[in-house]
């Protein structure tokens, strides 16, 4: 059987960053609830002229650079933040990297859960032509409202994967498991630029749904848990990743390190909140951090809400690690400019209306820029940077 799966993975965030420590002194509630609580430090904020197209361009560009474009035939988008109700986001995407018309693009919608399935669909298209490769992006702004027990979980960030056969970072395994149920959790009226969540709710439909994802994989014939030496996680905050590894370990007897943990949230801890990118996120985190995982089997539990969760699991390759990809993205969230509580209150209600021409400020200092809005049609343009 023909070997596929992550062949090469690059992250990119926005250009400003909120510390929690400031949002929380502004709420007069005690940092260590954000810090300790839900642990999480930082939240990446987008620039005006920054969106889900920007970061996921900036995310697969170097992608492009490391390997070339022949081999790809197929960009995926995944997303809970879409920019338009027709068009892929993808479609700038393509645009902005010069990708040729024999490529074609889709948008994947389902909640945080779509990377997966972007991830689990270019699978199956290698798997009938193994010449080709995949482009995945899974790139998301998470937008709660002002003073909403959401707002400290918000975050901006993109994942690109680069989906082949015989891949160099992880092999996806064949079998996997799913769980899926019709709850209101979580979800984003169309007319609504914010999701509406039941936090209380959320949390427990997140975790039973990793017991169901495991009790579907024990079914089908998984790994022995044993063998599973860590797992990445959905974060919509990193303290989810351990009630989920706390209820994992329980149902499936696993023993699961908590140094797992640990190294697959450092960016995440700083990130906030990436909808789709989040798990991504977590497993450039955990095989930056660690040197020592080649051949190990590592589980991946995706969830999103509403509900649709998977759990699967892949084998580290030989040859994974990269210190120069945790130097890039150290050095990309080290960039962030830092806002103070007003003026990202200021950038959050800043919502554009679809109808009205916009010229957007130059703020980014990223690869790529959304410019503005004419004709009710969004434009985006590179800015040599
Ligand atoms: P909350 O009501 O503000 O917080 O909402 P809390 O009172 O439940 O406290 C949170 C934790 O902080 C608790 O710890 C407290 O004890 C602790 P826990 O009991 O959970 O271990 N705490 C403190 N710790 C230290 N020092 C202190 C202190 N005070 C309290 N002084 C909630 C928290 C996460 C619910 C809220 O932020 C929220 O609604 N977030 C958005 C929803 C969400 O992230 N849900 C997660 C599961 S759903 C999911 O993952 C899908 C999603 O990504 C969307 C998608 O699929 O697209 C969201």
């Amino acid at each position: 059987m023909t070997r596929i799966g992550i062949h090469d993975l690059e992250l990119a965030t926005s250009h400003h960053v909120l510390d929690l420590g400031k949002l929380a002194e502004a709420q007069d509630i005690d940092p260590a609830k954000y810090r300790v609580g839900i642990g999480q430090d930082e939240m990446s904020i987008l620039a005006p002229d920054e969106d889900i197209v920007t970061m996921g361009a900036a995310a697969a560009q170097p992608l492009l650079e490391r390997h070339g474009q022949q081999e790809i035939r197929t960009l995926l988008f995944a997303t809970e933040s879409g920019v338009d109700q027709s068009k892929a986001a993808g479609l700038w995407v393509h645009q902005l990297l010069g990708l040729p018309a024999h490529v074609r693009v889709v948008e994947f919608k389902q909640a945080c859960y779509s990377g997966t399935a972007a991830l689990q669909a270019a699978i199956g298209m290698i798997s009938r032509s193994p010449a080709e490769r995949v482009l995945v992006i899974a790139s998301d702004e998470a937008r709660y409202e002002l003073g909403s027990a959401g707002e400290p979980t918000q975050g901006a960030g993109a994942v690109a994967m680069l989906v082949s056969a015989d891949p160099a970072l992880v092999e996806i395994e064949p079998v996997s498991g799913v769980h899926t149920v019709d709850v209101d959790d979580f979800w984003r009226p169309n007319d609504s630029s914010t999701a509406v969540v039941d936090g209380a709710l959320s949390i427990r439909a997140y975790l039973e749904s990793v017991t169901g994802a495991w009790d579907d994989l024990a079914g089908r014939g998984s790994p022995d848990p044993a063998t599973i030496e860590r797992v990445v996680y959905h974060q919509p905050f990193t303290k989810m990743a351990v009630k989920a590894q706390r209820a994992l370990s329980s149902r499936s007897g696993a023993q699961l390190p908590a140094r797992g943990l640990q190294d697959a949230s450092v960016y995440n801890r700083r990130l906030g909140n990436t909808y789709t990118a989040s798990l991504y996120a977590s497993l450039a985190s955990l095989l930056d951090a660690d040197p020592e995982l080649a051949g190990s089997r590592i589980g991946m539990f995706s969830y999103g809400s509403g509900s649709v969760s998977e759990l699967l699991t892949g084998i580290v390759q030989p040859g994974y690690w990269d210190a120069d990809r945790a130097a890039r993205v150290r050095k990309a969230l080290d960039a962030r400019v830092p806002l103070e509580v007003e003026e990202y209150r200021r950038l959050h209600a800043r919502v554009l209306p679809s109808a009205v021409d916009v010229d957007n400020p130059r703020v980014t200092d990223g690869p790529f820029r959304f410019a503005g809005i004419s004709g009710r049609a969004r434009h985006y343009e590179a800015t040599g940077g």
